[in-house]
């Protein structure tokens, strides 16, 4: 007889996401004609830049040749596509990465999920709180012991470890989904001498690093001396480059990182090559050009124009008089919305056709808060804002 997974059924019944989107499928096949200005998921709108577009043209007919045709790649991903990765960050951040250090994926949400199949199920993993819901999910679905960590308020939305935190591995998101609020220095150093100070081990998610622009700030934890020896980062293309449809991202797992004499870099390999067959060459071609000076910039151009969008919503909060934290250097605002976060989702879907996330879905820190992204056009920011100060001023 076969014996399902039953942590399954201790998970929400279904993925955020899936669940934000049917209600607005639901609403949107109820009242056609009165489109839904979509600000929840954090989806790109900007097509990818030309330059990236040519050479994934360039790439796929190339493989309808026999000099252009490649079938399976290197496991852990091109070299050229590591090497322009690793000179990407010693170029921002002044990191100094192996390119055997440098897997390459189809995104950051597949590898912070299946990053953990490395550790042994009676970990206790930490989890702030509210955070990106696959951190939670993915360890419940392992029936692992989780222990939150409250972001607020007072905190900043940046909880920090304490004497006495019990955990094996911690999720760090920085700059955070959903709260937009982001780690300094001090912050980030606190973690890691915590973390090497209790043999604990640092998951870090820098999806959005793309988006900071107080340059005082920390893009990478690797700039963090001591975090080679405790943290594995995680990147990816999708808000960097608009790659939410392409599909890639990167893992980096530094060669200190040693865990009883076990190397996690060698197991990651080894988990990779056994269950994933690499990025496609096509993809891995387009991501390359994004880690040039010019793509890079070209990239930077989307990025300043969703940072935008934030700047407007930031602006209708100030006049509403509303807490907010994020829009700065991410592109999720994050604000208190003075009533459970769904019923409000209800409202701003009924009212006024605008789609965001609410803040519980997070987790229960997140209850009264609610998230908005900044990648929606100028034209749809504006209008949405309009329709909310009405809204919120009656
Ligand atoms: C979000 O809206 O939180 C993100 O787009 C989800 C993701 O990156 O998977």
């Amino acid at each position: 007889m076969v014996k399902l997974n039953d942590n399954f059924f201790k998970l929400k019944e279904s993925y955020l996401f899936s669940t934000t989107a049917r209600k607005i499928r639901e609403y949107s096949a109820a009242f056609p004609d009165k489109p839904v200005i979509r600000m929840g998921i954090g989806d790109v709108t900007i097509p990818l830049i030309p330059e990236v577009a040519d050479a994934i043209a360039e790439a796929g007919k190339g493989m309808a040749t026999k000099e252009g045709f490649h079938g399976y790649g290197d496991e852990q991903g091109a070299a050229f596509l590591q090497d322009a990765i690793a000179a990407y960050y010693l170029r921002k951040d002044g990191v100094a990465l192996k390119r055997q250090e440098i897997f390459i994926s189809d995104g950051a949400k597949s590898d912070v999920a299946n990053f953990t199949d490395l550790f042994s199920d009676d970990n206790v993993i930490v989890i702030p709180d509210p955070v990106y819901p696959v951190y939670l999910d993915s360890n419940m679905m392992l029936g692992r012991k989780i222990v939150f960590i409250d972001g607020n308020r007072e905190n900043g939305f940046l909880p920090m470890p304490y004497e006495g935190l019990e955990g094996d591995i911690v999720y760090l998101c920085s700059p955070n989904n959903p709260t937009g609020a982001v780690y300094n220095r001090e912050q980030l150093k606190t973690w890691v001498d915590f973390a090497n100070k209790n043999g604990m081990i640092i998951l870090f998610d820098a999806a959005y690093e793309c988006f900071i622009g107080d340059e005082t700030l920390p893009h990478s934890i690797f700039e963090i001396e001591g975090a080679r020896k405790c943290a594995v980062e995680f990147c990816s293309l999708s808000k960097t480059a608009g790659f939410t449809g392409t599909r890639c991202g990167y893992t980096i797992v530094p060669e200190e990182l040693v865990i009883d004499g076990h190397s996690l870099n060698k197991m990651w390999l080894r988990r990779q090559t056994t269950k994933y067959n690499g990025t496609s060459y096509v993809v891995q071609k387009g991501a390359e050009v994004v880690f040039t000076e010019k793509g890079m910039a070209e990239c930077m151009k989307n990025i300043a124009y969703y940072k935008e969008n934030a700047k407007i919503m930031a602006k209708t909060l100030d006049e509403l008089g509303i807490w907010y934290s994020g829009g700065v250097n991410s592109p999720y605002i994050w604000f208190e919305c003075g009533m459970d976060s769904w019923q409000f989702f209800d409202m701003l879907l009924n009212e006024i056709q605008v789609a965001g996330t609410p803040g519980s879905g997070f987790g229960k820190c997140g209850e009264g808060y609610f998230r908005l992204t900044a990648f929606n056009t100028h034209e749809n920011t504006l209008e949405a804002m309009k329709r909310f100060k009405k809204l919120l001023a009656k």
